[in-house]
């Protein structure tokens, strides 16, 4: 970081400049999501430029987007040409991203047209550029879409899958902007690592997350309290490294990440199931969720009542199966990596549990969680050690699950034979 010296002669060190963000937006519907994308944006500290297309401002006017960047606006190069946008814009931005990216941009991008300010930056952008494309499912599905999509990727552009639902029109499909959570998330960790190599492309990993639920009768379950956050961010960041991620989410109730297929189940034996047949032939699963280790034997089809002498019912319980052990002793998939919060007991140190266990499961990773201090469920950061069957281990301090996620896919790669 460089410092400069204050008035009274100190070095104090420089404050960091604001990352500078090109937000485009296209003609789509889906225009108005892009105000609460700039918003999160701003509300974190970034400088936002907004470039609309001509058919973007049909949409929303440039009204609110200056209002809400608090800068001018402009979707042609003729505005304020002394300062040269149509170049200026892309040279200087730290991202860009558009969102929506209609069918007809990605088409101009893909064969380097230029015909207003948004395509011109991304003709002159050298710095990483995210594309969250929203249209109808069959413009997503025609060849020429497919044929842009594949040419930007492989340019190193990120395109983010977009989400299945509801459409404009009374239709459902693939289409949807991601959620704008989503795809800021995504930009965030595109900012915070100078560019996110697609070094997971061609790969197809499967993730776990969240909490499995017992069930008792038809309204009691026995639960835990896994907030499915690490999975989703791991979900989360393979996605944006390219790969193509199953995820299998037991009782989550965070919104589905950007470009990921997301399978919800209940029980341990609806994730073992979810997650044996989307391993198979798959290069990594990693186990995040935390399954019940044990289960009610046999669920009462009617409600449990109390009895009238205050006696209490004794639930008998019967162990469910290791997923993960059966992964490792299978090998349906390539690489496998389970996760363990440990605290330590009388037998050994968090470590000396953590290698036990990883020996015991079979699995290629073990990532630890040192849960002795307070409990990381629920929380927004994480540390952790991921040690290897080889012996290895690497510390990752305290940081963001993101962050933590994209060490742990580094490890995975790491491990991945060829591409097949
Ligand atoms: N796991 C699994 N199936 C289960 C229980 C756990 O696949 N029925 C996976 C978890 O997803 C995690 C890893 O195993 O990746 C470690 O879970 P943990 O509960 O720490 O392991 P246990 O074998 O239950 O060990 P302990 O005796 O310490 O509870």
């Amino acid at each position: 970081m460089s410092s400069h010296p204050s008035a009274d002669g100190d070095v104090t060190p420089a404050r960091p400049a604001r990352p500078r963000v090109v937000l485009g937006v296209s003609g789509g519907i889906a225009a108005y999501k892009a105000c609460e994308l700039l918003r999160r944006f701003t509300e974190s500290g970034h400088d936002v430029t907004v470039v609309p297309t001509a058919a973007a401002l049909e949409f929303v006017g440039a009204p609110t987007w200056a209002a809400l960047s608090g800068k001018p606006v402009s979707a042609e190069v003729w505005t304020g040409v002394h300062e040269v946008p149509h170049v200026r814009l892309g040279q200087s931005a730290d991202l860009v991203v558009v969102a929506p990216a209609t069918a007809d941009l990605m088409a101009k991008a893909a064969h380097g047209l230029a015909d207003d300010l948004l395509t011109n930056t991304l003709l002159t952008a050298r710095c990483p550029v995210v594309l969250a494309p929203a249209m109808h499912t069959e413009m997503w599905e025609h060849p020429a879409t497919t044929a842009n999509v594949a040419t930007l990727r492989s340019r190193g552009v990120v395109v983010v899958e977009p989400a299945e639902g509801r459409l404009t029109g009374a239709d459902t499909g693939k289409g949807r902007l991601p959620d704008p959570e989503e795809i800021f998330g995504l930009c965030a960790d595109v900012l915070a690592r100078g560019a996110l190599a697609p070094d997971l492309a061609g790969r197809r990993v499967v993730v776990s997350a969240g909490g499995t639920r017992e069930r008792l009768d038809p309204v009691r379950f026995l639960g835990n309290r896994s907030s499915g956050r690490q999975g989703y961010a791991l979900a989360r960041a393979a996605a944006a490294r390219g790969a193509d991620v199953t995820l299998v989410a037991a009782n989550v109730t965070l919104p589905d990440p950007a470009g990921v297929k997301v399978e919800r189940v209940e029980t341990t034996a609806e994730l073992r199931e979810a997650v044996l047949q989307a391993s198979v032939g798959a290069d990594a699963v990693v186990m995040a969720a935390a399954p019940a280790d044990f289960r009610p034997t046999g669920e009462s089809t009617v409600k449990i009542k109390k009895s009238a002498d205050g006696s209490a019912p004794t639930i008998s319980l019967e162990q469910n199966p290791d997923i993960l052990a059966e992964l490792a002793a299978t090998r349906v998939a390539e690489v496998v990596v389970g996760f363990a919060a440990e605290t330590g007991d009388s037998t050994g140190g968090v470590l000396d549990l953590a290698r036990a266990k990883l020996a015991r499961k079979g699995c290629d990773l073990l990532v630890v969680n040192d849960v002795s201090g307070g409990a990381v469920f629920g929380a927004e950061d994480n540390e952790a050690v991921i040690l290897a069957a080889d012996g290895s281990s690497t510390e990752v301090p305290r940081g963001s699950k993101a962050a933590l996620a994209h060490v742990i896919w580094d490890r995975i790669a790491d491990r991945m034979g060829p591409r097949a």
